[in-house]
């Protein structure tokens, strides 16, 4: 993030609060690049946050009152008192950094208040976890003022309760991990089970690639619906299992689960995308380490299709991009993050990112679709103090 920026917002926190703020604060969004709804079934997942931030501008307070702006968001400040604040109450924006406040003071932490101002290029709706980056920016900027030593995955998992309990979405910890403990020029392998972490190497620009976001614009809605069934379905079928979770049914014996499962068709569907999305990342990992990059292309195929065909949580905007880049000569190409809308991420030669966008662009034209956005994503920083 730029000096401006930090500048910008520091001085439109004096504007609206009437003091320099104590810290600026930025954390990011992130993609996904193998690992799809396995992080609530205990599973592996591989996010790299991308350069676009949420970025905070915090004071202390110590009356116990809560004071919020957004820049991007029409309605003034927001004002709120730590004491009473009500988890399922909020409906607006102000619930993510309340939730992040709330999830602090139940777990025992002295937070007796904050003036806070926000702004974010992290893209809203289209699965790129602009929610996380918002609630571990405020996160990370409480625990820096408020002196509570907490690590990065410890903030992930107080975030994952604030959006969980206080907002009512039911994520997994991904996002808020990956926005907390990435790093530039690295994708993350986490293992959501216990948070054990390894940072992969992955600049593709070195090895003359790129890796191309395509946000369809068709938007999302987690706290709804269709995320929590797809839980709910992954939960009955570890219990069917009698595991844990997904994550303890290994890929060798996805066959005698299936055969178990009998004629509980979506089950059975669900299952199979969980066991085999689980096996897809440790295959990524193998091959980023092995140098073979260009060999992960197939396995992001395979895993659109598990989640189309199995899973079922794509459309036809997303279908569309991962069809028309392949056509277009891309090595690899899959949705990304909770589905149902949102962006596919798409792994090509440098040389061919110019024919690919054309192509998607000129597909969507054809079928009478919102134009997509489409960008370049660089494994770029986790969350961290700007001044
Ligand atoms: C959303 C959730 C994550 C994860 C993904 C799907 O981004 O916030 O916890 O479940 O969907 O992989």
């Amino acid at each position: 993030m730029s000096e401006p920026v930090v500048g910008g917002v520091a001085e439109r926190f004096k504007e609206l609060y009437g003091a320099e703020p104590e810290g600026v604060w930025a954390a990011p969004g992130r993609v996904n690049l193998i690992g799809e709804h396995t992080d609530y079934n205990d599973g592996f997942v591989m996010p790299f946050a991308l350069p676009h931030v949420t970025v905070v501008a915090v004071s202390r307070r110590e009356d116990g009152v809560l004071r919020l702006h957004s820049e991007d968001v029409e309605g003034g400040v927001v004002e709120l008192r730590v004491d009473e604040l009500n988890p399922g109450s909020d409906k607006n924006w102000t619930a993510y950094p309340a939730g992040v406040a709330w999830a602090l003071r139940d777990a025992g932490h002295p937070v007796t208040g904050a003036d806070i101002h926000l702004t974010s290029t992290v893209p809203s709706g289209a699965g790129l976890s602009s929610s996380a980056a918002l609630e571990v920016a405020v996160a990370l900027a409480l625990n820096d003022l408020y002196e509570l030593g907490l690590k990065g995955w410890q903030l992930a998992r107080l975030c994952q309760r604030a959006e969980n309990v206080y907002v009512g979405a039911p994520v997994g910890i991904m996002d808020q991990t990956a926005s907390a403990c990435c790093t530039a020029g690295h994708a993350l392998f986490l293992d959501t089970r216990d948070l054990s972490q390894q940072q992969i190497p992955f600049d593709l620009a070195a090895e003359g690639m790129r890796l191309l976001v395509v946000d369809t614009q068709v938007k999302h809605e987690h706290s709804t619906g269709e995320y929590g069934k797809r839980r709910a379905g992954c939960e009955k079928g570890a219990a069917l299992l009698g595991v844990e979770a997904l994550r303890d049914v290994p890929y060798d014996g996805l066959d005698a689960a299936l055969a178990r499962l009998g004629n509980e068709e979506e089950v059975r569907r669900l299952v199979r995308h969980i066991v085999t999305e689980n096996h897809r990342v440790e295959q990524t990992v193998a091959l980023l380490e092995a140098g073979e990059t260009r060999a992960i292309g197939p396995v992001l195929v395979e895993g659109h299709a598990s989640l189309r065909d199995d899973f079922r949580i794509s459309c036809p905007e997303l279908d569309l991009v991962v069809d028309t880049a392949l056509s277009a000569g891309a090595i690899g190409a899959r949705m990304t993050g909770g589905g149902f809308g949102g962006s596919a991420i798409v792994l090509a030669e440098t040389t061919d990112v110019d024919t690919i966008t054309k192509a998607v662009r000129e597909a969507f034209a054809a079928a009478g679709f919102t134009a997509p956005r489409v960008f370049e994503a660089v494994p770029s920083a986790g969350a961290r103090r700007l001044s």
